[in-house]
């Protein structure tokens, strides 16, 4: 596992981003795992400006998100509307190409992954709990996309992007940890001091309290840091 301290999200965004635009120029066929939340947000205006200065052409790539809420009343919560209004709205991927976990498509979600290639670069964030997409404390390393129960941390932290916590959904799908491992690539980002000691635990640890340290058995892993969030490492690490 690759760890990288940088000074701030942008220089994050950009090293993360020429990484992807790269390996968009040497196969444009590339698969993309892709998540939401408000970490990714400036990698993808990254990859907004660069696609709008010709810098790279997403019209052959297909994308796999990470997890999406079930029973959500409020469509403009949903991960797709995330994804359509942060980046698939401002870039040529042909949205048929771009794919969310659900409940009518979980159960051969890992299929329809395999079936595209497999994921060629899997973008993560984590959760103050240490979840990586929907995956809570607890969740087996071996899990396939499924259905889960948000614990009440991460309903907490997603409240603030609805108007109560009431409306937060309580269960969403997941891509499961195996489906995550099975990427070729991962880039983890985490910023913020609310992030600092999962990612202390995701390092020290290797145990399904912490799901995001499965990542440690992966072979080709890099975590972009910023300072707060790399706040509890040791220069060691
Ligand atoms: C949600 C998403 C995760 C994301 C996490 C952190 O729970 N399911 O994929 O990593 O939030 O979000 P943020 O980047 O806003 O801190």
């Amino acid at each position: 596992m690759k760890v990288i301290i940088c000074d701030s999200k942008r220089q994050i965004a950009q090293k993360a981003g020429d990484m992807i635009i790269k390996r968009i120029r040497e196969n444009p066929y590339l698969v993309l795992g892709l998540a939401t939340g408000s970490t990714p947000i400036p990698l993808y205006q990254y990859l907004v400006n660069n696609y709008q200065n010709n810098k790279v052409n997403f019209e052959n790539v297909i994308s796999f998100n990470l997890d999406e809420y079930l029973d959500n009343n409020d469509q403009m919560q949903s991960y797709r509307y995330f994804m359509n209004t942060n980046l698939f709205d401002y870039i040529n991927i042909p949205i048929k190409k771009t794919f969310f976990p659900s409940k009518h498509n979980y159960k051969y979600y890992d299929e329809l992954i395999k079936q595209a290639g497999g994921i060629d670069i899997q973008i993560l964030g984590i959760g103050r709990n240490g979840h990586i997409g929907f995956n809570e404390p607890g969740t087996a390393f071996d899990s396939k996309t499924h259905i889960v129960k948000l614990t009440d941390v991460t309903i907490k932290d997603n409240a603030r992007f609805f108007n109560s916590i009431d409306d937060v959904p309580c269960f969403a799908v997941t891509m499961g940890l195996n489906t995550i491992m099975q990427s070729k690539e991962i880039i983890l980002i985490a910023t913020g001091k609310n992030k600092a000691t999962a990612i202390k635990q995701m390092l020290d640890n290797y145990d399904v309290n912490c799901p995001a340290s499965i990542l440690k058995n992966h072979q080709n892993v890099t975590v972009y840091l910023d300072n707060d969030a790399a706040e509890f490492l040791t220069k060691k690490e």
